[in-house]
C-alpha cells in the first residue's frame, strides 16, 4: 500500500496515473470545446468532437473527486513546495483543482435544475424537470468562460513544468511526476 502512495521525493504510481491519464482526457475535452467554439453549426467534425463532451466532462468530474481525495490523504507525504516560487506553484495547483471541480460541477448543477435533465453514458442521472429551477440553471452560465480560464492555467502549468523545470533549470521537479524520476529517488534509476 505504501508503495502506491506519494513520498517527499516523488509522486506515487496512483498520483502519476491520475495526473497523466487525466491530462490526456482534459486534452480531448478541450478539443471538443474548441471544435464547438471554432467550427460552424452542422459541421461534421464539430458534431463528432462535441458528441462526447457531456459524457467525458462528467467522467472527469468523478475522477477529480477521487484525485482530490487521494491528494488530501497523501498531503503530508507529497513532494514539498519551498520558497516563493514553490508557494506560487502550490497556489497554481490549488487554483487548477478548484476549477477542475467548479467547471464541470456548475454545469452538472445546471443540468439537475433544467427541464432537459442529464444522461451520462446512456444512464439517466437527473430526469427532466417539469419546471426549471432558475438559480440552478444560472449556476451553469459561466461554465464556458471558466472552462477557458482553466485551459489558460493549464497552459501556464505545462509551460512552467516543461520550459522552466525540465529544460532550463533541470532541477528534478519534472521527474517527481515521472516513473523514471521515481525509480531514481528509490535508488534504482539510471546509473
Ligand atoms: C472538466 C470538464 C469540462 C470542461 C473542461 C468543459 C469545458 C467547456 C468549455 C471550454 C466550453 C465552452 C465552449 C465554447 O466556447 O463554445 C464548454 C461548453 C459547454 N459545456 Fe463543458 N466542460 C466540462 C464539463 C461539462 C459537463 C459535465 C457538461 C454537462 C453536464 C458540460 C456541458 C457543456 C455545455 C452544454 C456547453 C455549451 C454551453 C455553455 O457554454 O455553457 N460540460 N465546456
Ligand atoms: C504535458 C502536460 C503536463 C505536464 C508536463 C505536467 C507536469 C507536471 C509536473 C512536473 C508536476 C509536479 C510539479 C511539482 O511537484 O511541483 C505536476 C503537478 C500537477 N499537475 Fe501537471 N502537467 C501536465 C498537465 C497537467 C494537466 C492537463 C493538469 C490539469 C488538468 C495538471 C494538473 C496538475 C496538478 C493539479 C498538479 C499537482 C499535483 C497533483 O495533485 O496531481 N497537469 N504537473
Amino acid at each position: 500500500m505504501a508503495a502506491l502512495g506519494d513520498t517527499p521525493h516523488r509522486y506515487g504510481p496512483v498520483s502519476r496515473a491520475l495526473h497523466w491519464g487525466m491530462a490526456i482526457l482534459f486534452a480531448a475535452q478541450f478539443l471538443s470545446a474548441a471544435a464547438r467554439w471554432a467550427l460552424p453549426r452542422g459541421d461534421a467534425w464539430r458534431d463528432l468532437f462535441w458528441s462526447y463532451h457531456v459524457d467525458l466532462g462528467s467522467i472527469l468530474f468523478m475522477l477529480v473527486v477521487i484525485r482530490g481525495a487521494w491528494g488530501l490523504a497523501n498531503l503530508t507525504r507529497r513532494p514539498p513546495h519551498e520558497g516563493l516560487m514553490g508557494r506560487a506553484a502550490a497556489a497554481g495547483h490549488a487554483a487548477i483543482y478548484a476549477l477542475m471541480i467548479v467547471v464541470p460541477g456548475a454545469r452538472l448543477v445546471a443540468s439537475a435544475g433544467s427541464t432537459r435533465g442529464l444522461e451520462v453514458l446512456g444512464l439517466t442521472v437527473f430526469p427532466p424537470r417539469d419546471t426549471e429551477i432558475a438559480w440552478m440553471t444560472a449556476v451553469g452560465e459561466w461554465h464556458g468562460e471558466m472552462g477557458w480560464i482553466l485551459a489558460a492555467l493549464i497552459a501556464g502549468h505545462v509551460a512552467f513544468a516543461l520550459g522552466w523545470h525540465r529544460i532550463i533549470r533541470r532541477d528534478g521537479v519534472y521527474e517527481r511526476m515521472t516513473a523514471r524520476g521515481g525509480a531514481a529517488a528509490e535508488g534504482g534509476g539510471r546509473p
